[in-house]
């Protein structure tokens, strides 16, 4: 074991994440050893309710490492190995918007997705480009692991505008998806299967799904196990999940109907039944709703009763999927490990039969000098039009950003799978202007 230490910052440090990743770092110290840990954000009261709960937990867990919280850019990205990217522009706030104001007009309302992901987007651009400026500026040698949305966007801007950026911008969907497949088929964890997989960021497909161990082809127990259930597990495996998601993975069932030679990441489901999303949807109670009930309510209310109560014995988070697939992938990266993760990353050939530039989603070799694609081969015809139609979309998105363009946003609108009428898109795009007024570029 080597003894090298990292000091890593969390950007968002209110996130509702923040928690159970620190968790998650503290569980994980054998392999990701940590000599300070810090939390970044914009919002100073927000994070405080974390920081503070955050404090205790490392106070107790690991006393040994420096833990400090601040919204002061110099202190946060100061002497840092790693950054992680967990901001939301706007925060739920917004994130509601995002998801009410296209259901108003009948179209998908949804965070990453359609336009509500289109102007999520848009937000996040210029946010992320300044943190890697921070980064740059005060620890150049950092590397920023980013999974602030909406990923496809934030990628293609990294691409144009800082293109040797020392950021990654990853997704833990897949590995989620990936979790099930191996429950599936009786295995522990993701971990345990191989996997070739492309497309888009929450636009995607396995080619194939191996056992890592016994290399036997998993897809034809997936696909009999799928075209009847989904990626709904059920039993223990899915007694915390919520009903939002319940649905959606249950919903991969008419998702792997479209193409019975591969297998659909969950998020294709927003392109493929638009009508069917939206006819099951509620305009006034959308995910966003669900999340300020539940998770935003526990998370705080807990992080309360740690700082009030001055101990976070016997508190409800463990090491998480989504927090050790972070810490995996900075591990690699720390230890020149290359191990294959997926990364949002230009092309360059990896997808044969598709554009160098376009922004792909492709399995990647994970070290220290970044990430290596693997090449996969061609895209299917079905696949190849609906990525070139989705990642237009993405990349007018950042023209628009480019050149203050709302025609460019207005297009961007109306070619999305999601949006059936140029009017329409119109309609959503001007009352989402008026309230992304703060955030957006003035376009015109
Ligand atoms: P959250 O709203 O709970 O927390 C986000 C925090 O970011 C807030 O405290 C906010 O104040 C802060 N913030 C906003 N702008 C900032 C800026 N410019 N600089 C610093 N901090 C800023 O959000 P959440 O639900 O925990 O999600 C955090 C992010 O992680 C979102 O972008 C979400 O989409 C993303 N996410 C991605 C994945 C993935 O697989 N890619 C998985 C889960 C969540
Ligand atoms: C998955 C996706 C993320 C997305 C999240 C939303 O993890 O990969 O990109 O942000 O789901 O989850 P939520 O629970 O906030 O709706
Ligand atoms: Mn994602």
């Amino acid at each position: 074991m080597s003894d090298k230490k990292f000091s890593v910052v969390i950007a968002g440090g209110g996130s509702t994440f923040t928690p159970g990743f620190v968790i998650s770092l503290c569980a994980n110290q054998d392999k990701f050893p940590l000599r300070k840990l810090k939390l970044y954000d914009i919002d100073a009261e927000r994070q405080k309710k974390i920081g503070d709960a955050c404090a205790i937990i490392m106070k107790e867990k690991e006393p040994g490492v420096e833990f400090e919280y601040t919204t002061d850019p110099e202190e946060a990205f100061t002497d840092v190995d790693f950054v992680l990217g967990s901001i939301r522009v706007g925060k739920y706030e917004m994130r509601s918007h995002d998801e009410k104001i296209p259901l108003k007009y009948g179209v998908n309302g949804q965070e990453t997705t359609g336009p509500g992901g289109m102007a999520y987007g848009l937000r996040s651009i210029p946010a992320i480009i300044q943190i890697i400026d921070y980064m740059e500026k005060y620890s150049p040698n950092a590397w920023m692991v980013n999974y602030s949305n909406t990923i496809a966007i934030v990628s293609e801007a990294c691409r144009r505008f800082r293109p040797n950026a020392k950021i990654i911008n990853i997704c833990d969907m897949p590995i989620d998806d990936m979790g099930r497949m191996a429950a599936i088929v009786g295995l522990n964890s993701y971990k345990d299967l191989d996997f070739t997989y492309y497309g888009l960021n929450h636009f995607g497909w396995w080619k194939g799904v191996r056992n890592k161990k016994t290399g036997e082809d998993l897809m034809p127990r997936l696909k009999e196990y799928v075209k009847d259930n989904g990626y709904y597990v059920g039993g223990d495996f899915d007694k915390e999940t919520e009903a939002s998601w319940v649905a959606t993975f249950k919903k991969v069932k008419d998702c792997y109907a479209m193409d019975p030679t591969t297998l659909p990441n969950n998020y294709m489901q927003y392109y493929y039944f638009p009508k069917y999303e939206v006819d099951n949807a509620n305009p006034h109670y959308t995910r966003t709703d669900e999340i300020l009930e539940y998770r935003q309510k526990i998370v705080f209310g807990e992080c309360e009763r740690i700082v009030k109560e001055g101990t976070a014995k016997g508190n409800l988070w463990e090491s998480a999927v989504h927090s050790n697939y972070i810490i995996d992938i900075c591990h690699a990266i720390a230890f020149n490990t290359h191990e294959k993760f997926l990364a949002n990353i230009p092309n360059n050939g990896a997808i044969s039969n598709f554009p160098d530039d376009a922004i792909v989603e492709v399995p990647c070799l994970f070290g220290a000098d970044g990430v290596q694609p693997i090449c996969v081969g061609p895209a299917g015809r079905f696949q190849l039009g609906l990525m070139m139609e989705q990642v237009t979309c993405e990349k007018l998105v950042v023209d628009a950003y480019e050149q203050k363009s709302y025609i460019k946003m207005l297009q961007a609108f109306a070619l999305n799978k999601t949006v059936p009428d140029a009017t329409i898109a119109k309609k959503i795009l001007d009352d989402m202007m008026v309230v992304n007024k703060p955030y957006w570029p003035d376009l015109k």
